[in-house]
């Protein structure tokens, strides 16, 4: 039996854990909106069209705040087409997923579902078809009171008070070919920092979000940071992070260790972005919003042609997690929790049926899928500070990745006790977790859980939606504190 051990102390403090590390991310993408969060005539539907049953399970799941309304899709959006009466309000077409944009669903419709969903908003703004002009009137439409034109517009649509929205992002990929109004970073880096500005202007108080890159594998990742942040670095609070990850060849091994890849991620933005800081001589310090995080079987995708004929609310994007997927999902949670310091913002992407924890059927069921759970057990029991816990792991040899090691985790600390996050990467064996505690004095497990099956490819479905989840862990020793973790699983450890 292979044996890792970790350390909990309090003096091992990274930061507090940041609530919006637990945020997701709404776009106008196959049946995200329509038929995901919106569905007039499903039986559960509440009076603005709402379905009951999703917004039950994303206060579940513990979301925080939702980045809306894309995505590739905010490239070519034009958001007063989503305001006013419905049944004038026009069909366009969504270059972005060649679809057809009914909207239905606009920012106020979408203001109305995040109360009623308890999250905070992160709106996009259109740096790929559009500019500094309809920035301002979005933001104006937004947060100013009363008393011009477009904020009377918004009472006169329904909303006296205004949607105080605090975090924008100013575009969206726009180091991507595939973006719509693709820029160069010297371009998108000026257009950015004279929108932000002039939304600083209009309202001082807000957060602002640079396009980082989409990848750490992109051509033009560190420079694309550098260029962008000289140009920005006075006006923005974040710069962003995209990734997502999937199993290739049947490498699960490597798969199973992506976080390796956001970690190397999140220190290389880190680093350029205090190198231009201090080639600015600015005492300012940018923090990372890592605001398109998940498991994506993106190649499957790309492999399929693209809807023919414009439908709207087509099914897109809607991959089946099973157990590994869940289990390498956990993994790049424990990153970005590990990584408090500095990424303070993070959307897991998606929220519902697009690459999402919530899948729906139309008209019919919701369900669960795996990734659910690690995302609902971190944002429900990681709290107070976050710890680093040292962990001494043996390690197992990658494709991708070269040596890694088995264990990956974390622990956050609060009055209510301290709760261990933990990964077994192994495919085959299970891994001894010995939890040292001294630093503590007396402390002693109360609960364990973990998430693992035989078959690591086992998923959750509408008809058998808990055949994964969370389950106790009877393999538990108090003295010393010991916890087997099972190949391939995702594990929560209480201690008081
Ligand atoms: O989340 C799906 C897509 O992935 C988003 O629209 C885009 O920003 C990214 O490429």
């Amino acid at each position: 039996m292979q044996t890792a051990h970790l350390t909990i102390d309090p003096a091992f403090r990274v930061a507090p854990v940041r609530r919006r590390t637990f945020g997701a991310f709404v776009e106008h993408l196959g049946r995200c909106v329509y038929e995901g969060i919106y569905e007039p005539g499903h039986p559960r539907a509440d009076d603005d069209g709402f379905r009951r049953d999703v917004l039950d399970l994303t206060r579940e799941l513990g979301v925080t705040t939702v980045r809306y309304p894309g995505g590739n899709f905010v490239s070519g959006y034009r958001w007063e087409d989503g305001i006013g009466p419905k049944s004038r309000r026009p069909r366009r077409l969504d270059l972005a997923w060649h679809s057809t944009e009914t909207n239905e669903v606009g920012v106020d419709e979408f203001m109305r579902w995040c109360r009623k969903a308890g999250v905070e908003p992160m709106m996009a703004v259109n740096l790929g078809t559009r500019g500094i002009a309809e920035a301002l009137d979005l933001l104006e439409y937004c947060n100013h009171p009363s008393g011009t034109a477009l904020s009377d517009l918004r009472v006169a649509n329904g909303a006296k008070e205004p949607h105080d929205i605090r975090m924008w992002c100013l575009g969206n990929e726009m180091d991507g070919p595939w973006q719509t109004g693709h820029k160069t970073a010297r371009e998108y880096g000026r257009l950015a920092a004279e929108t932000g500005r002039a939304m600083r202007v209009l309202d001082r108080d807000l957060e602002l979000v640079a396009c980082g890159s989409s990848g750490s594998g992109m051509p033009t990742f560190g420079a694309w940071e550098a260029t962008v942040l000289e140009e920005t670095y006075d006006v923005v609070d974040y710069v962003s992070c995209h990734a997502y990850y999937e199993e290739k060849n049947g490498d699960l091994g490597s798969f199973l260790a992506c976080s390796t890849d956001m970690e190397y991620f999140i220190r290389s933005v880190v680093a350029t972005a205090d190198h231009v800081g201090a080639r600015l001589k600015s005492r300012k310090r940018i923090d990372i919003s890592f605001d398109e995080w998940n498991i994506w079987y993106m190649s499957r995708f790309q492999a399929a042609e693209p809807p023919a004929d414009w439908p709207v609310a087509p099914p897109l994007l809607e991959d089946h997690y099973h157990l590994a997927d869940a289990v390498a999902f956990g993994g790049l949670l424990i990153t970005l929790l590990r990584n408090s310091d500095r990424v303070t913002a993070a959307s897991l992407a998606q929220l519902v049926n697009v690459i999402a924890p919530i899948m729906t059927e139309p008209g019919g069921r919701a369900w669960r899928q795996t990734t659910f759970h690690p995302f609902a057990q971190a944002s429900r029991h990681a709290a107070g500070d976050v710890l680093r816990v040292e962990p001494v792991s043996p390690s197992y040899e990658t494709a991708e990745y070269g040596e890694v090691p088995l264990l990956h985790a974390v622990a956050t600390r609060s009055d209510a006790g301290v709760t261990v996050f933990a990964v077994n990467r192994s495919t085959d064996a299970p891994l001894s977790l010995e939890i040292g505690a001294r630093a503590l004095g007396g402390a002693r497990i109360t609960a364990a859980t973990t998430l693992t099956d035989d078959d690591v490819y086992a998923r959750n479905t509408a008809d058998d939606p808990d055949r994964i989840g969370p389950r106790a862990n009877p393999d538990v020793e108090h003295d010393p504190m010991r916890v087997l973790l099972p190949p391939v699983s995702w594990n929560v450890i209480h201690l008081a």
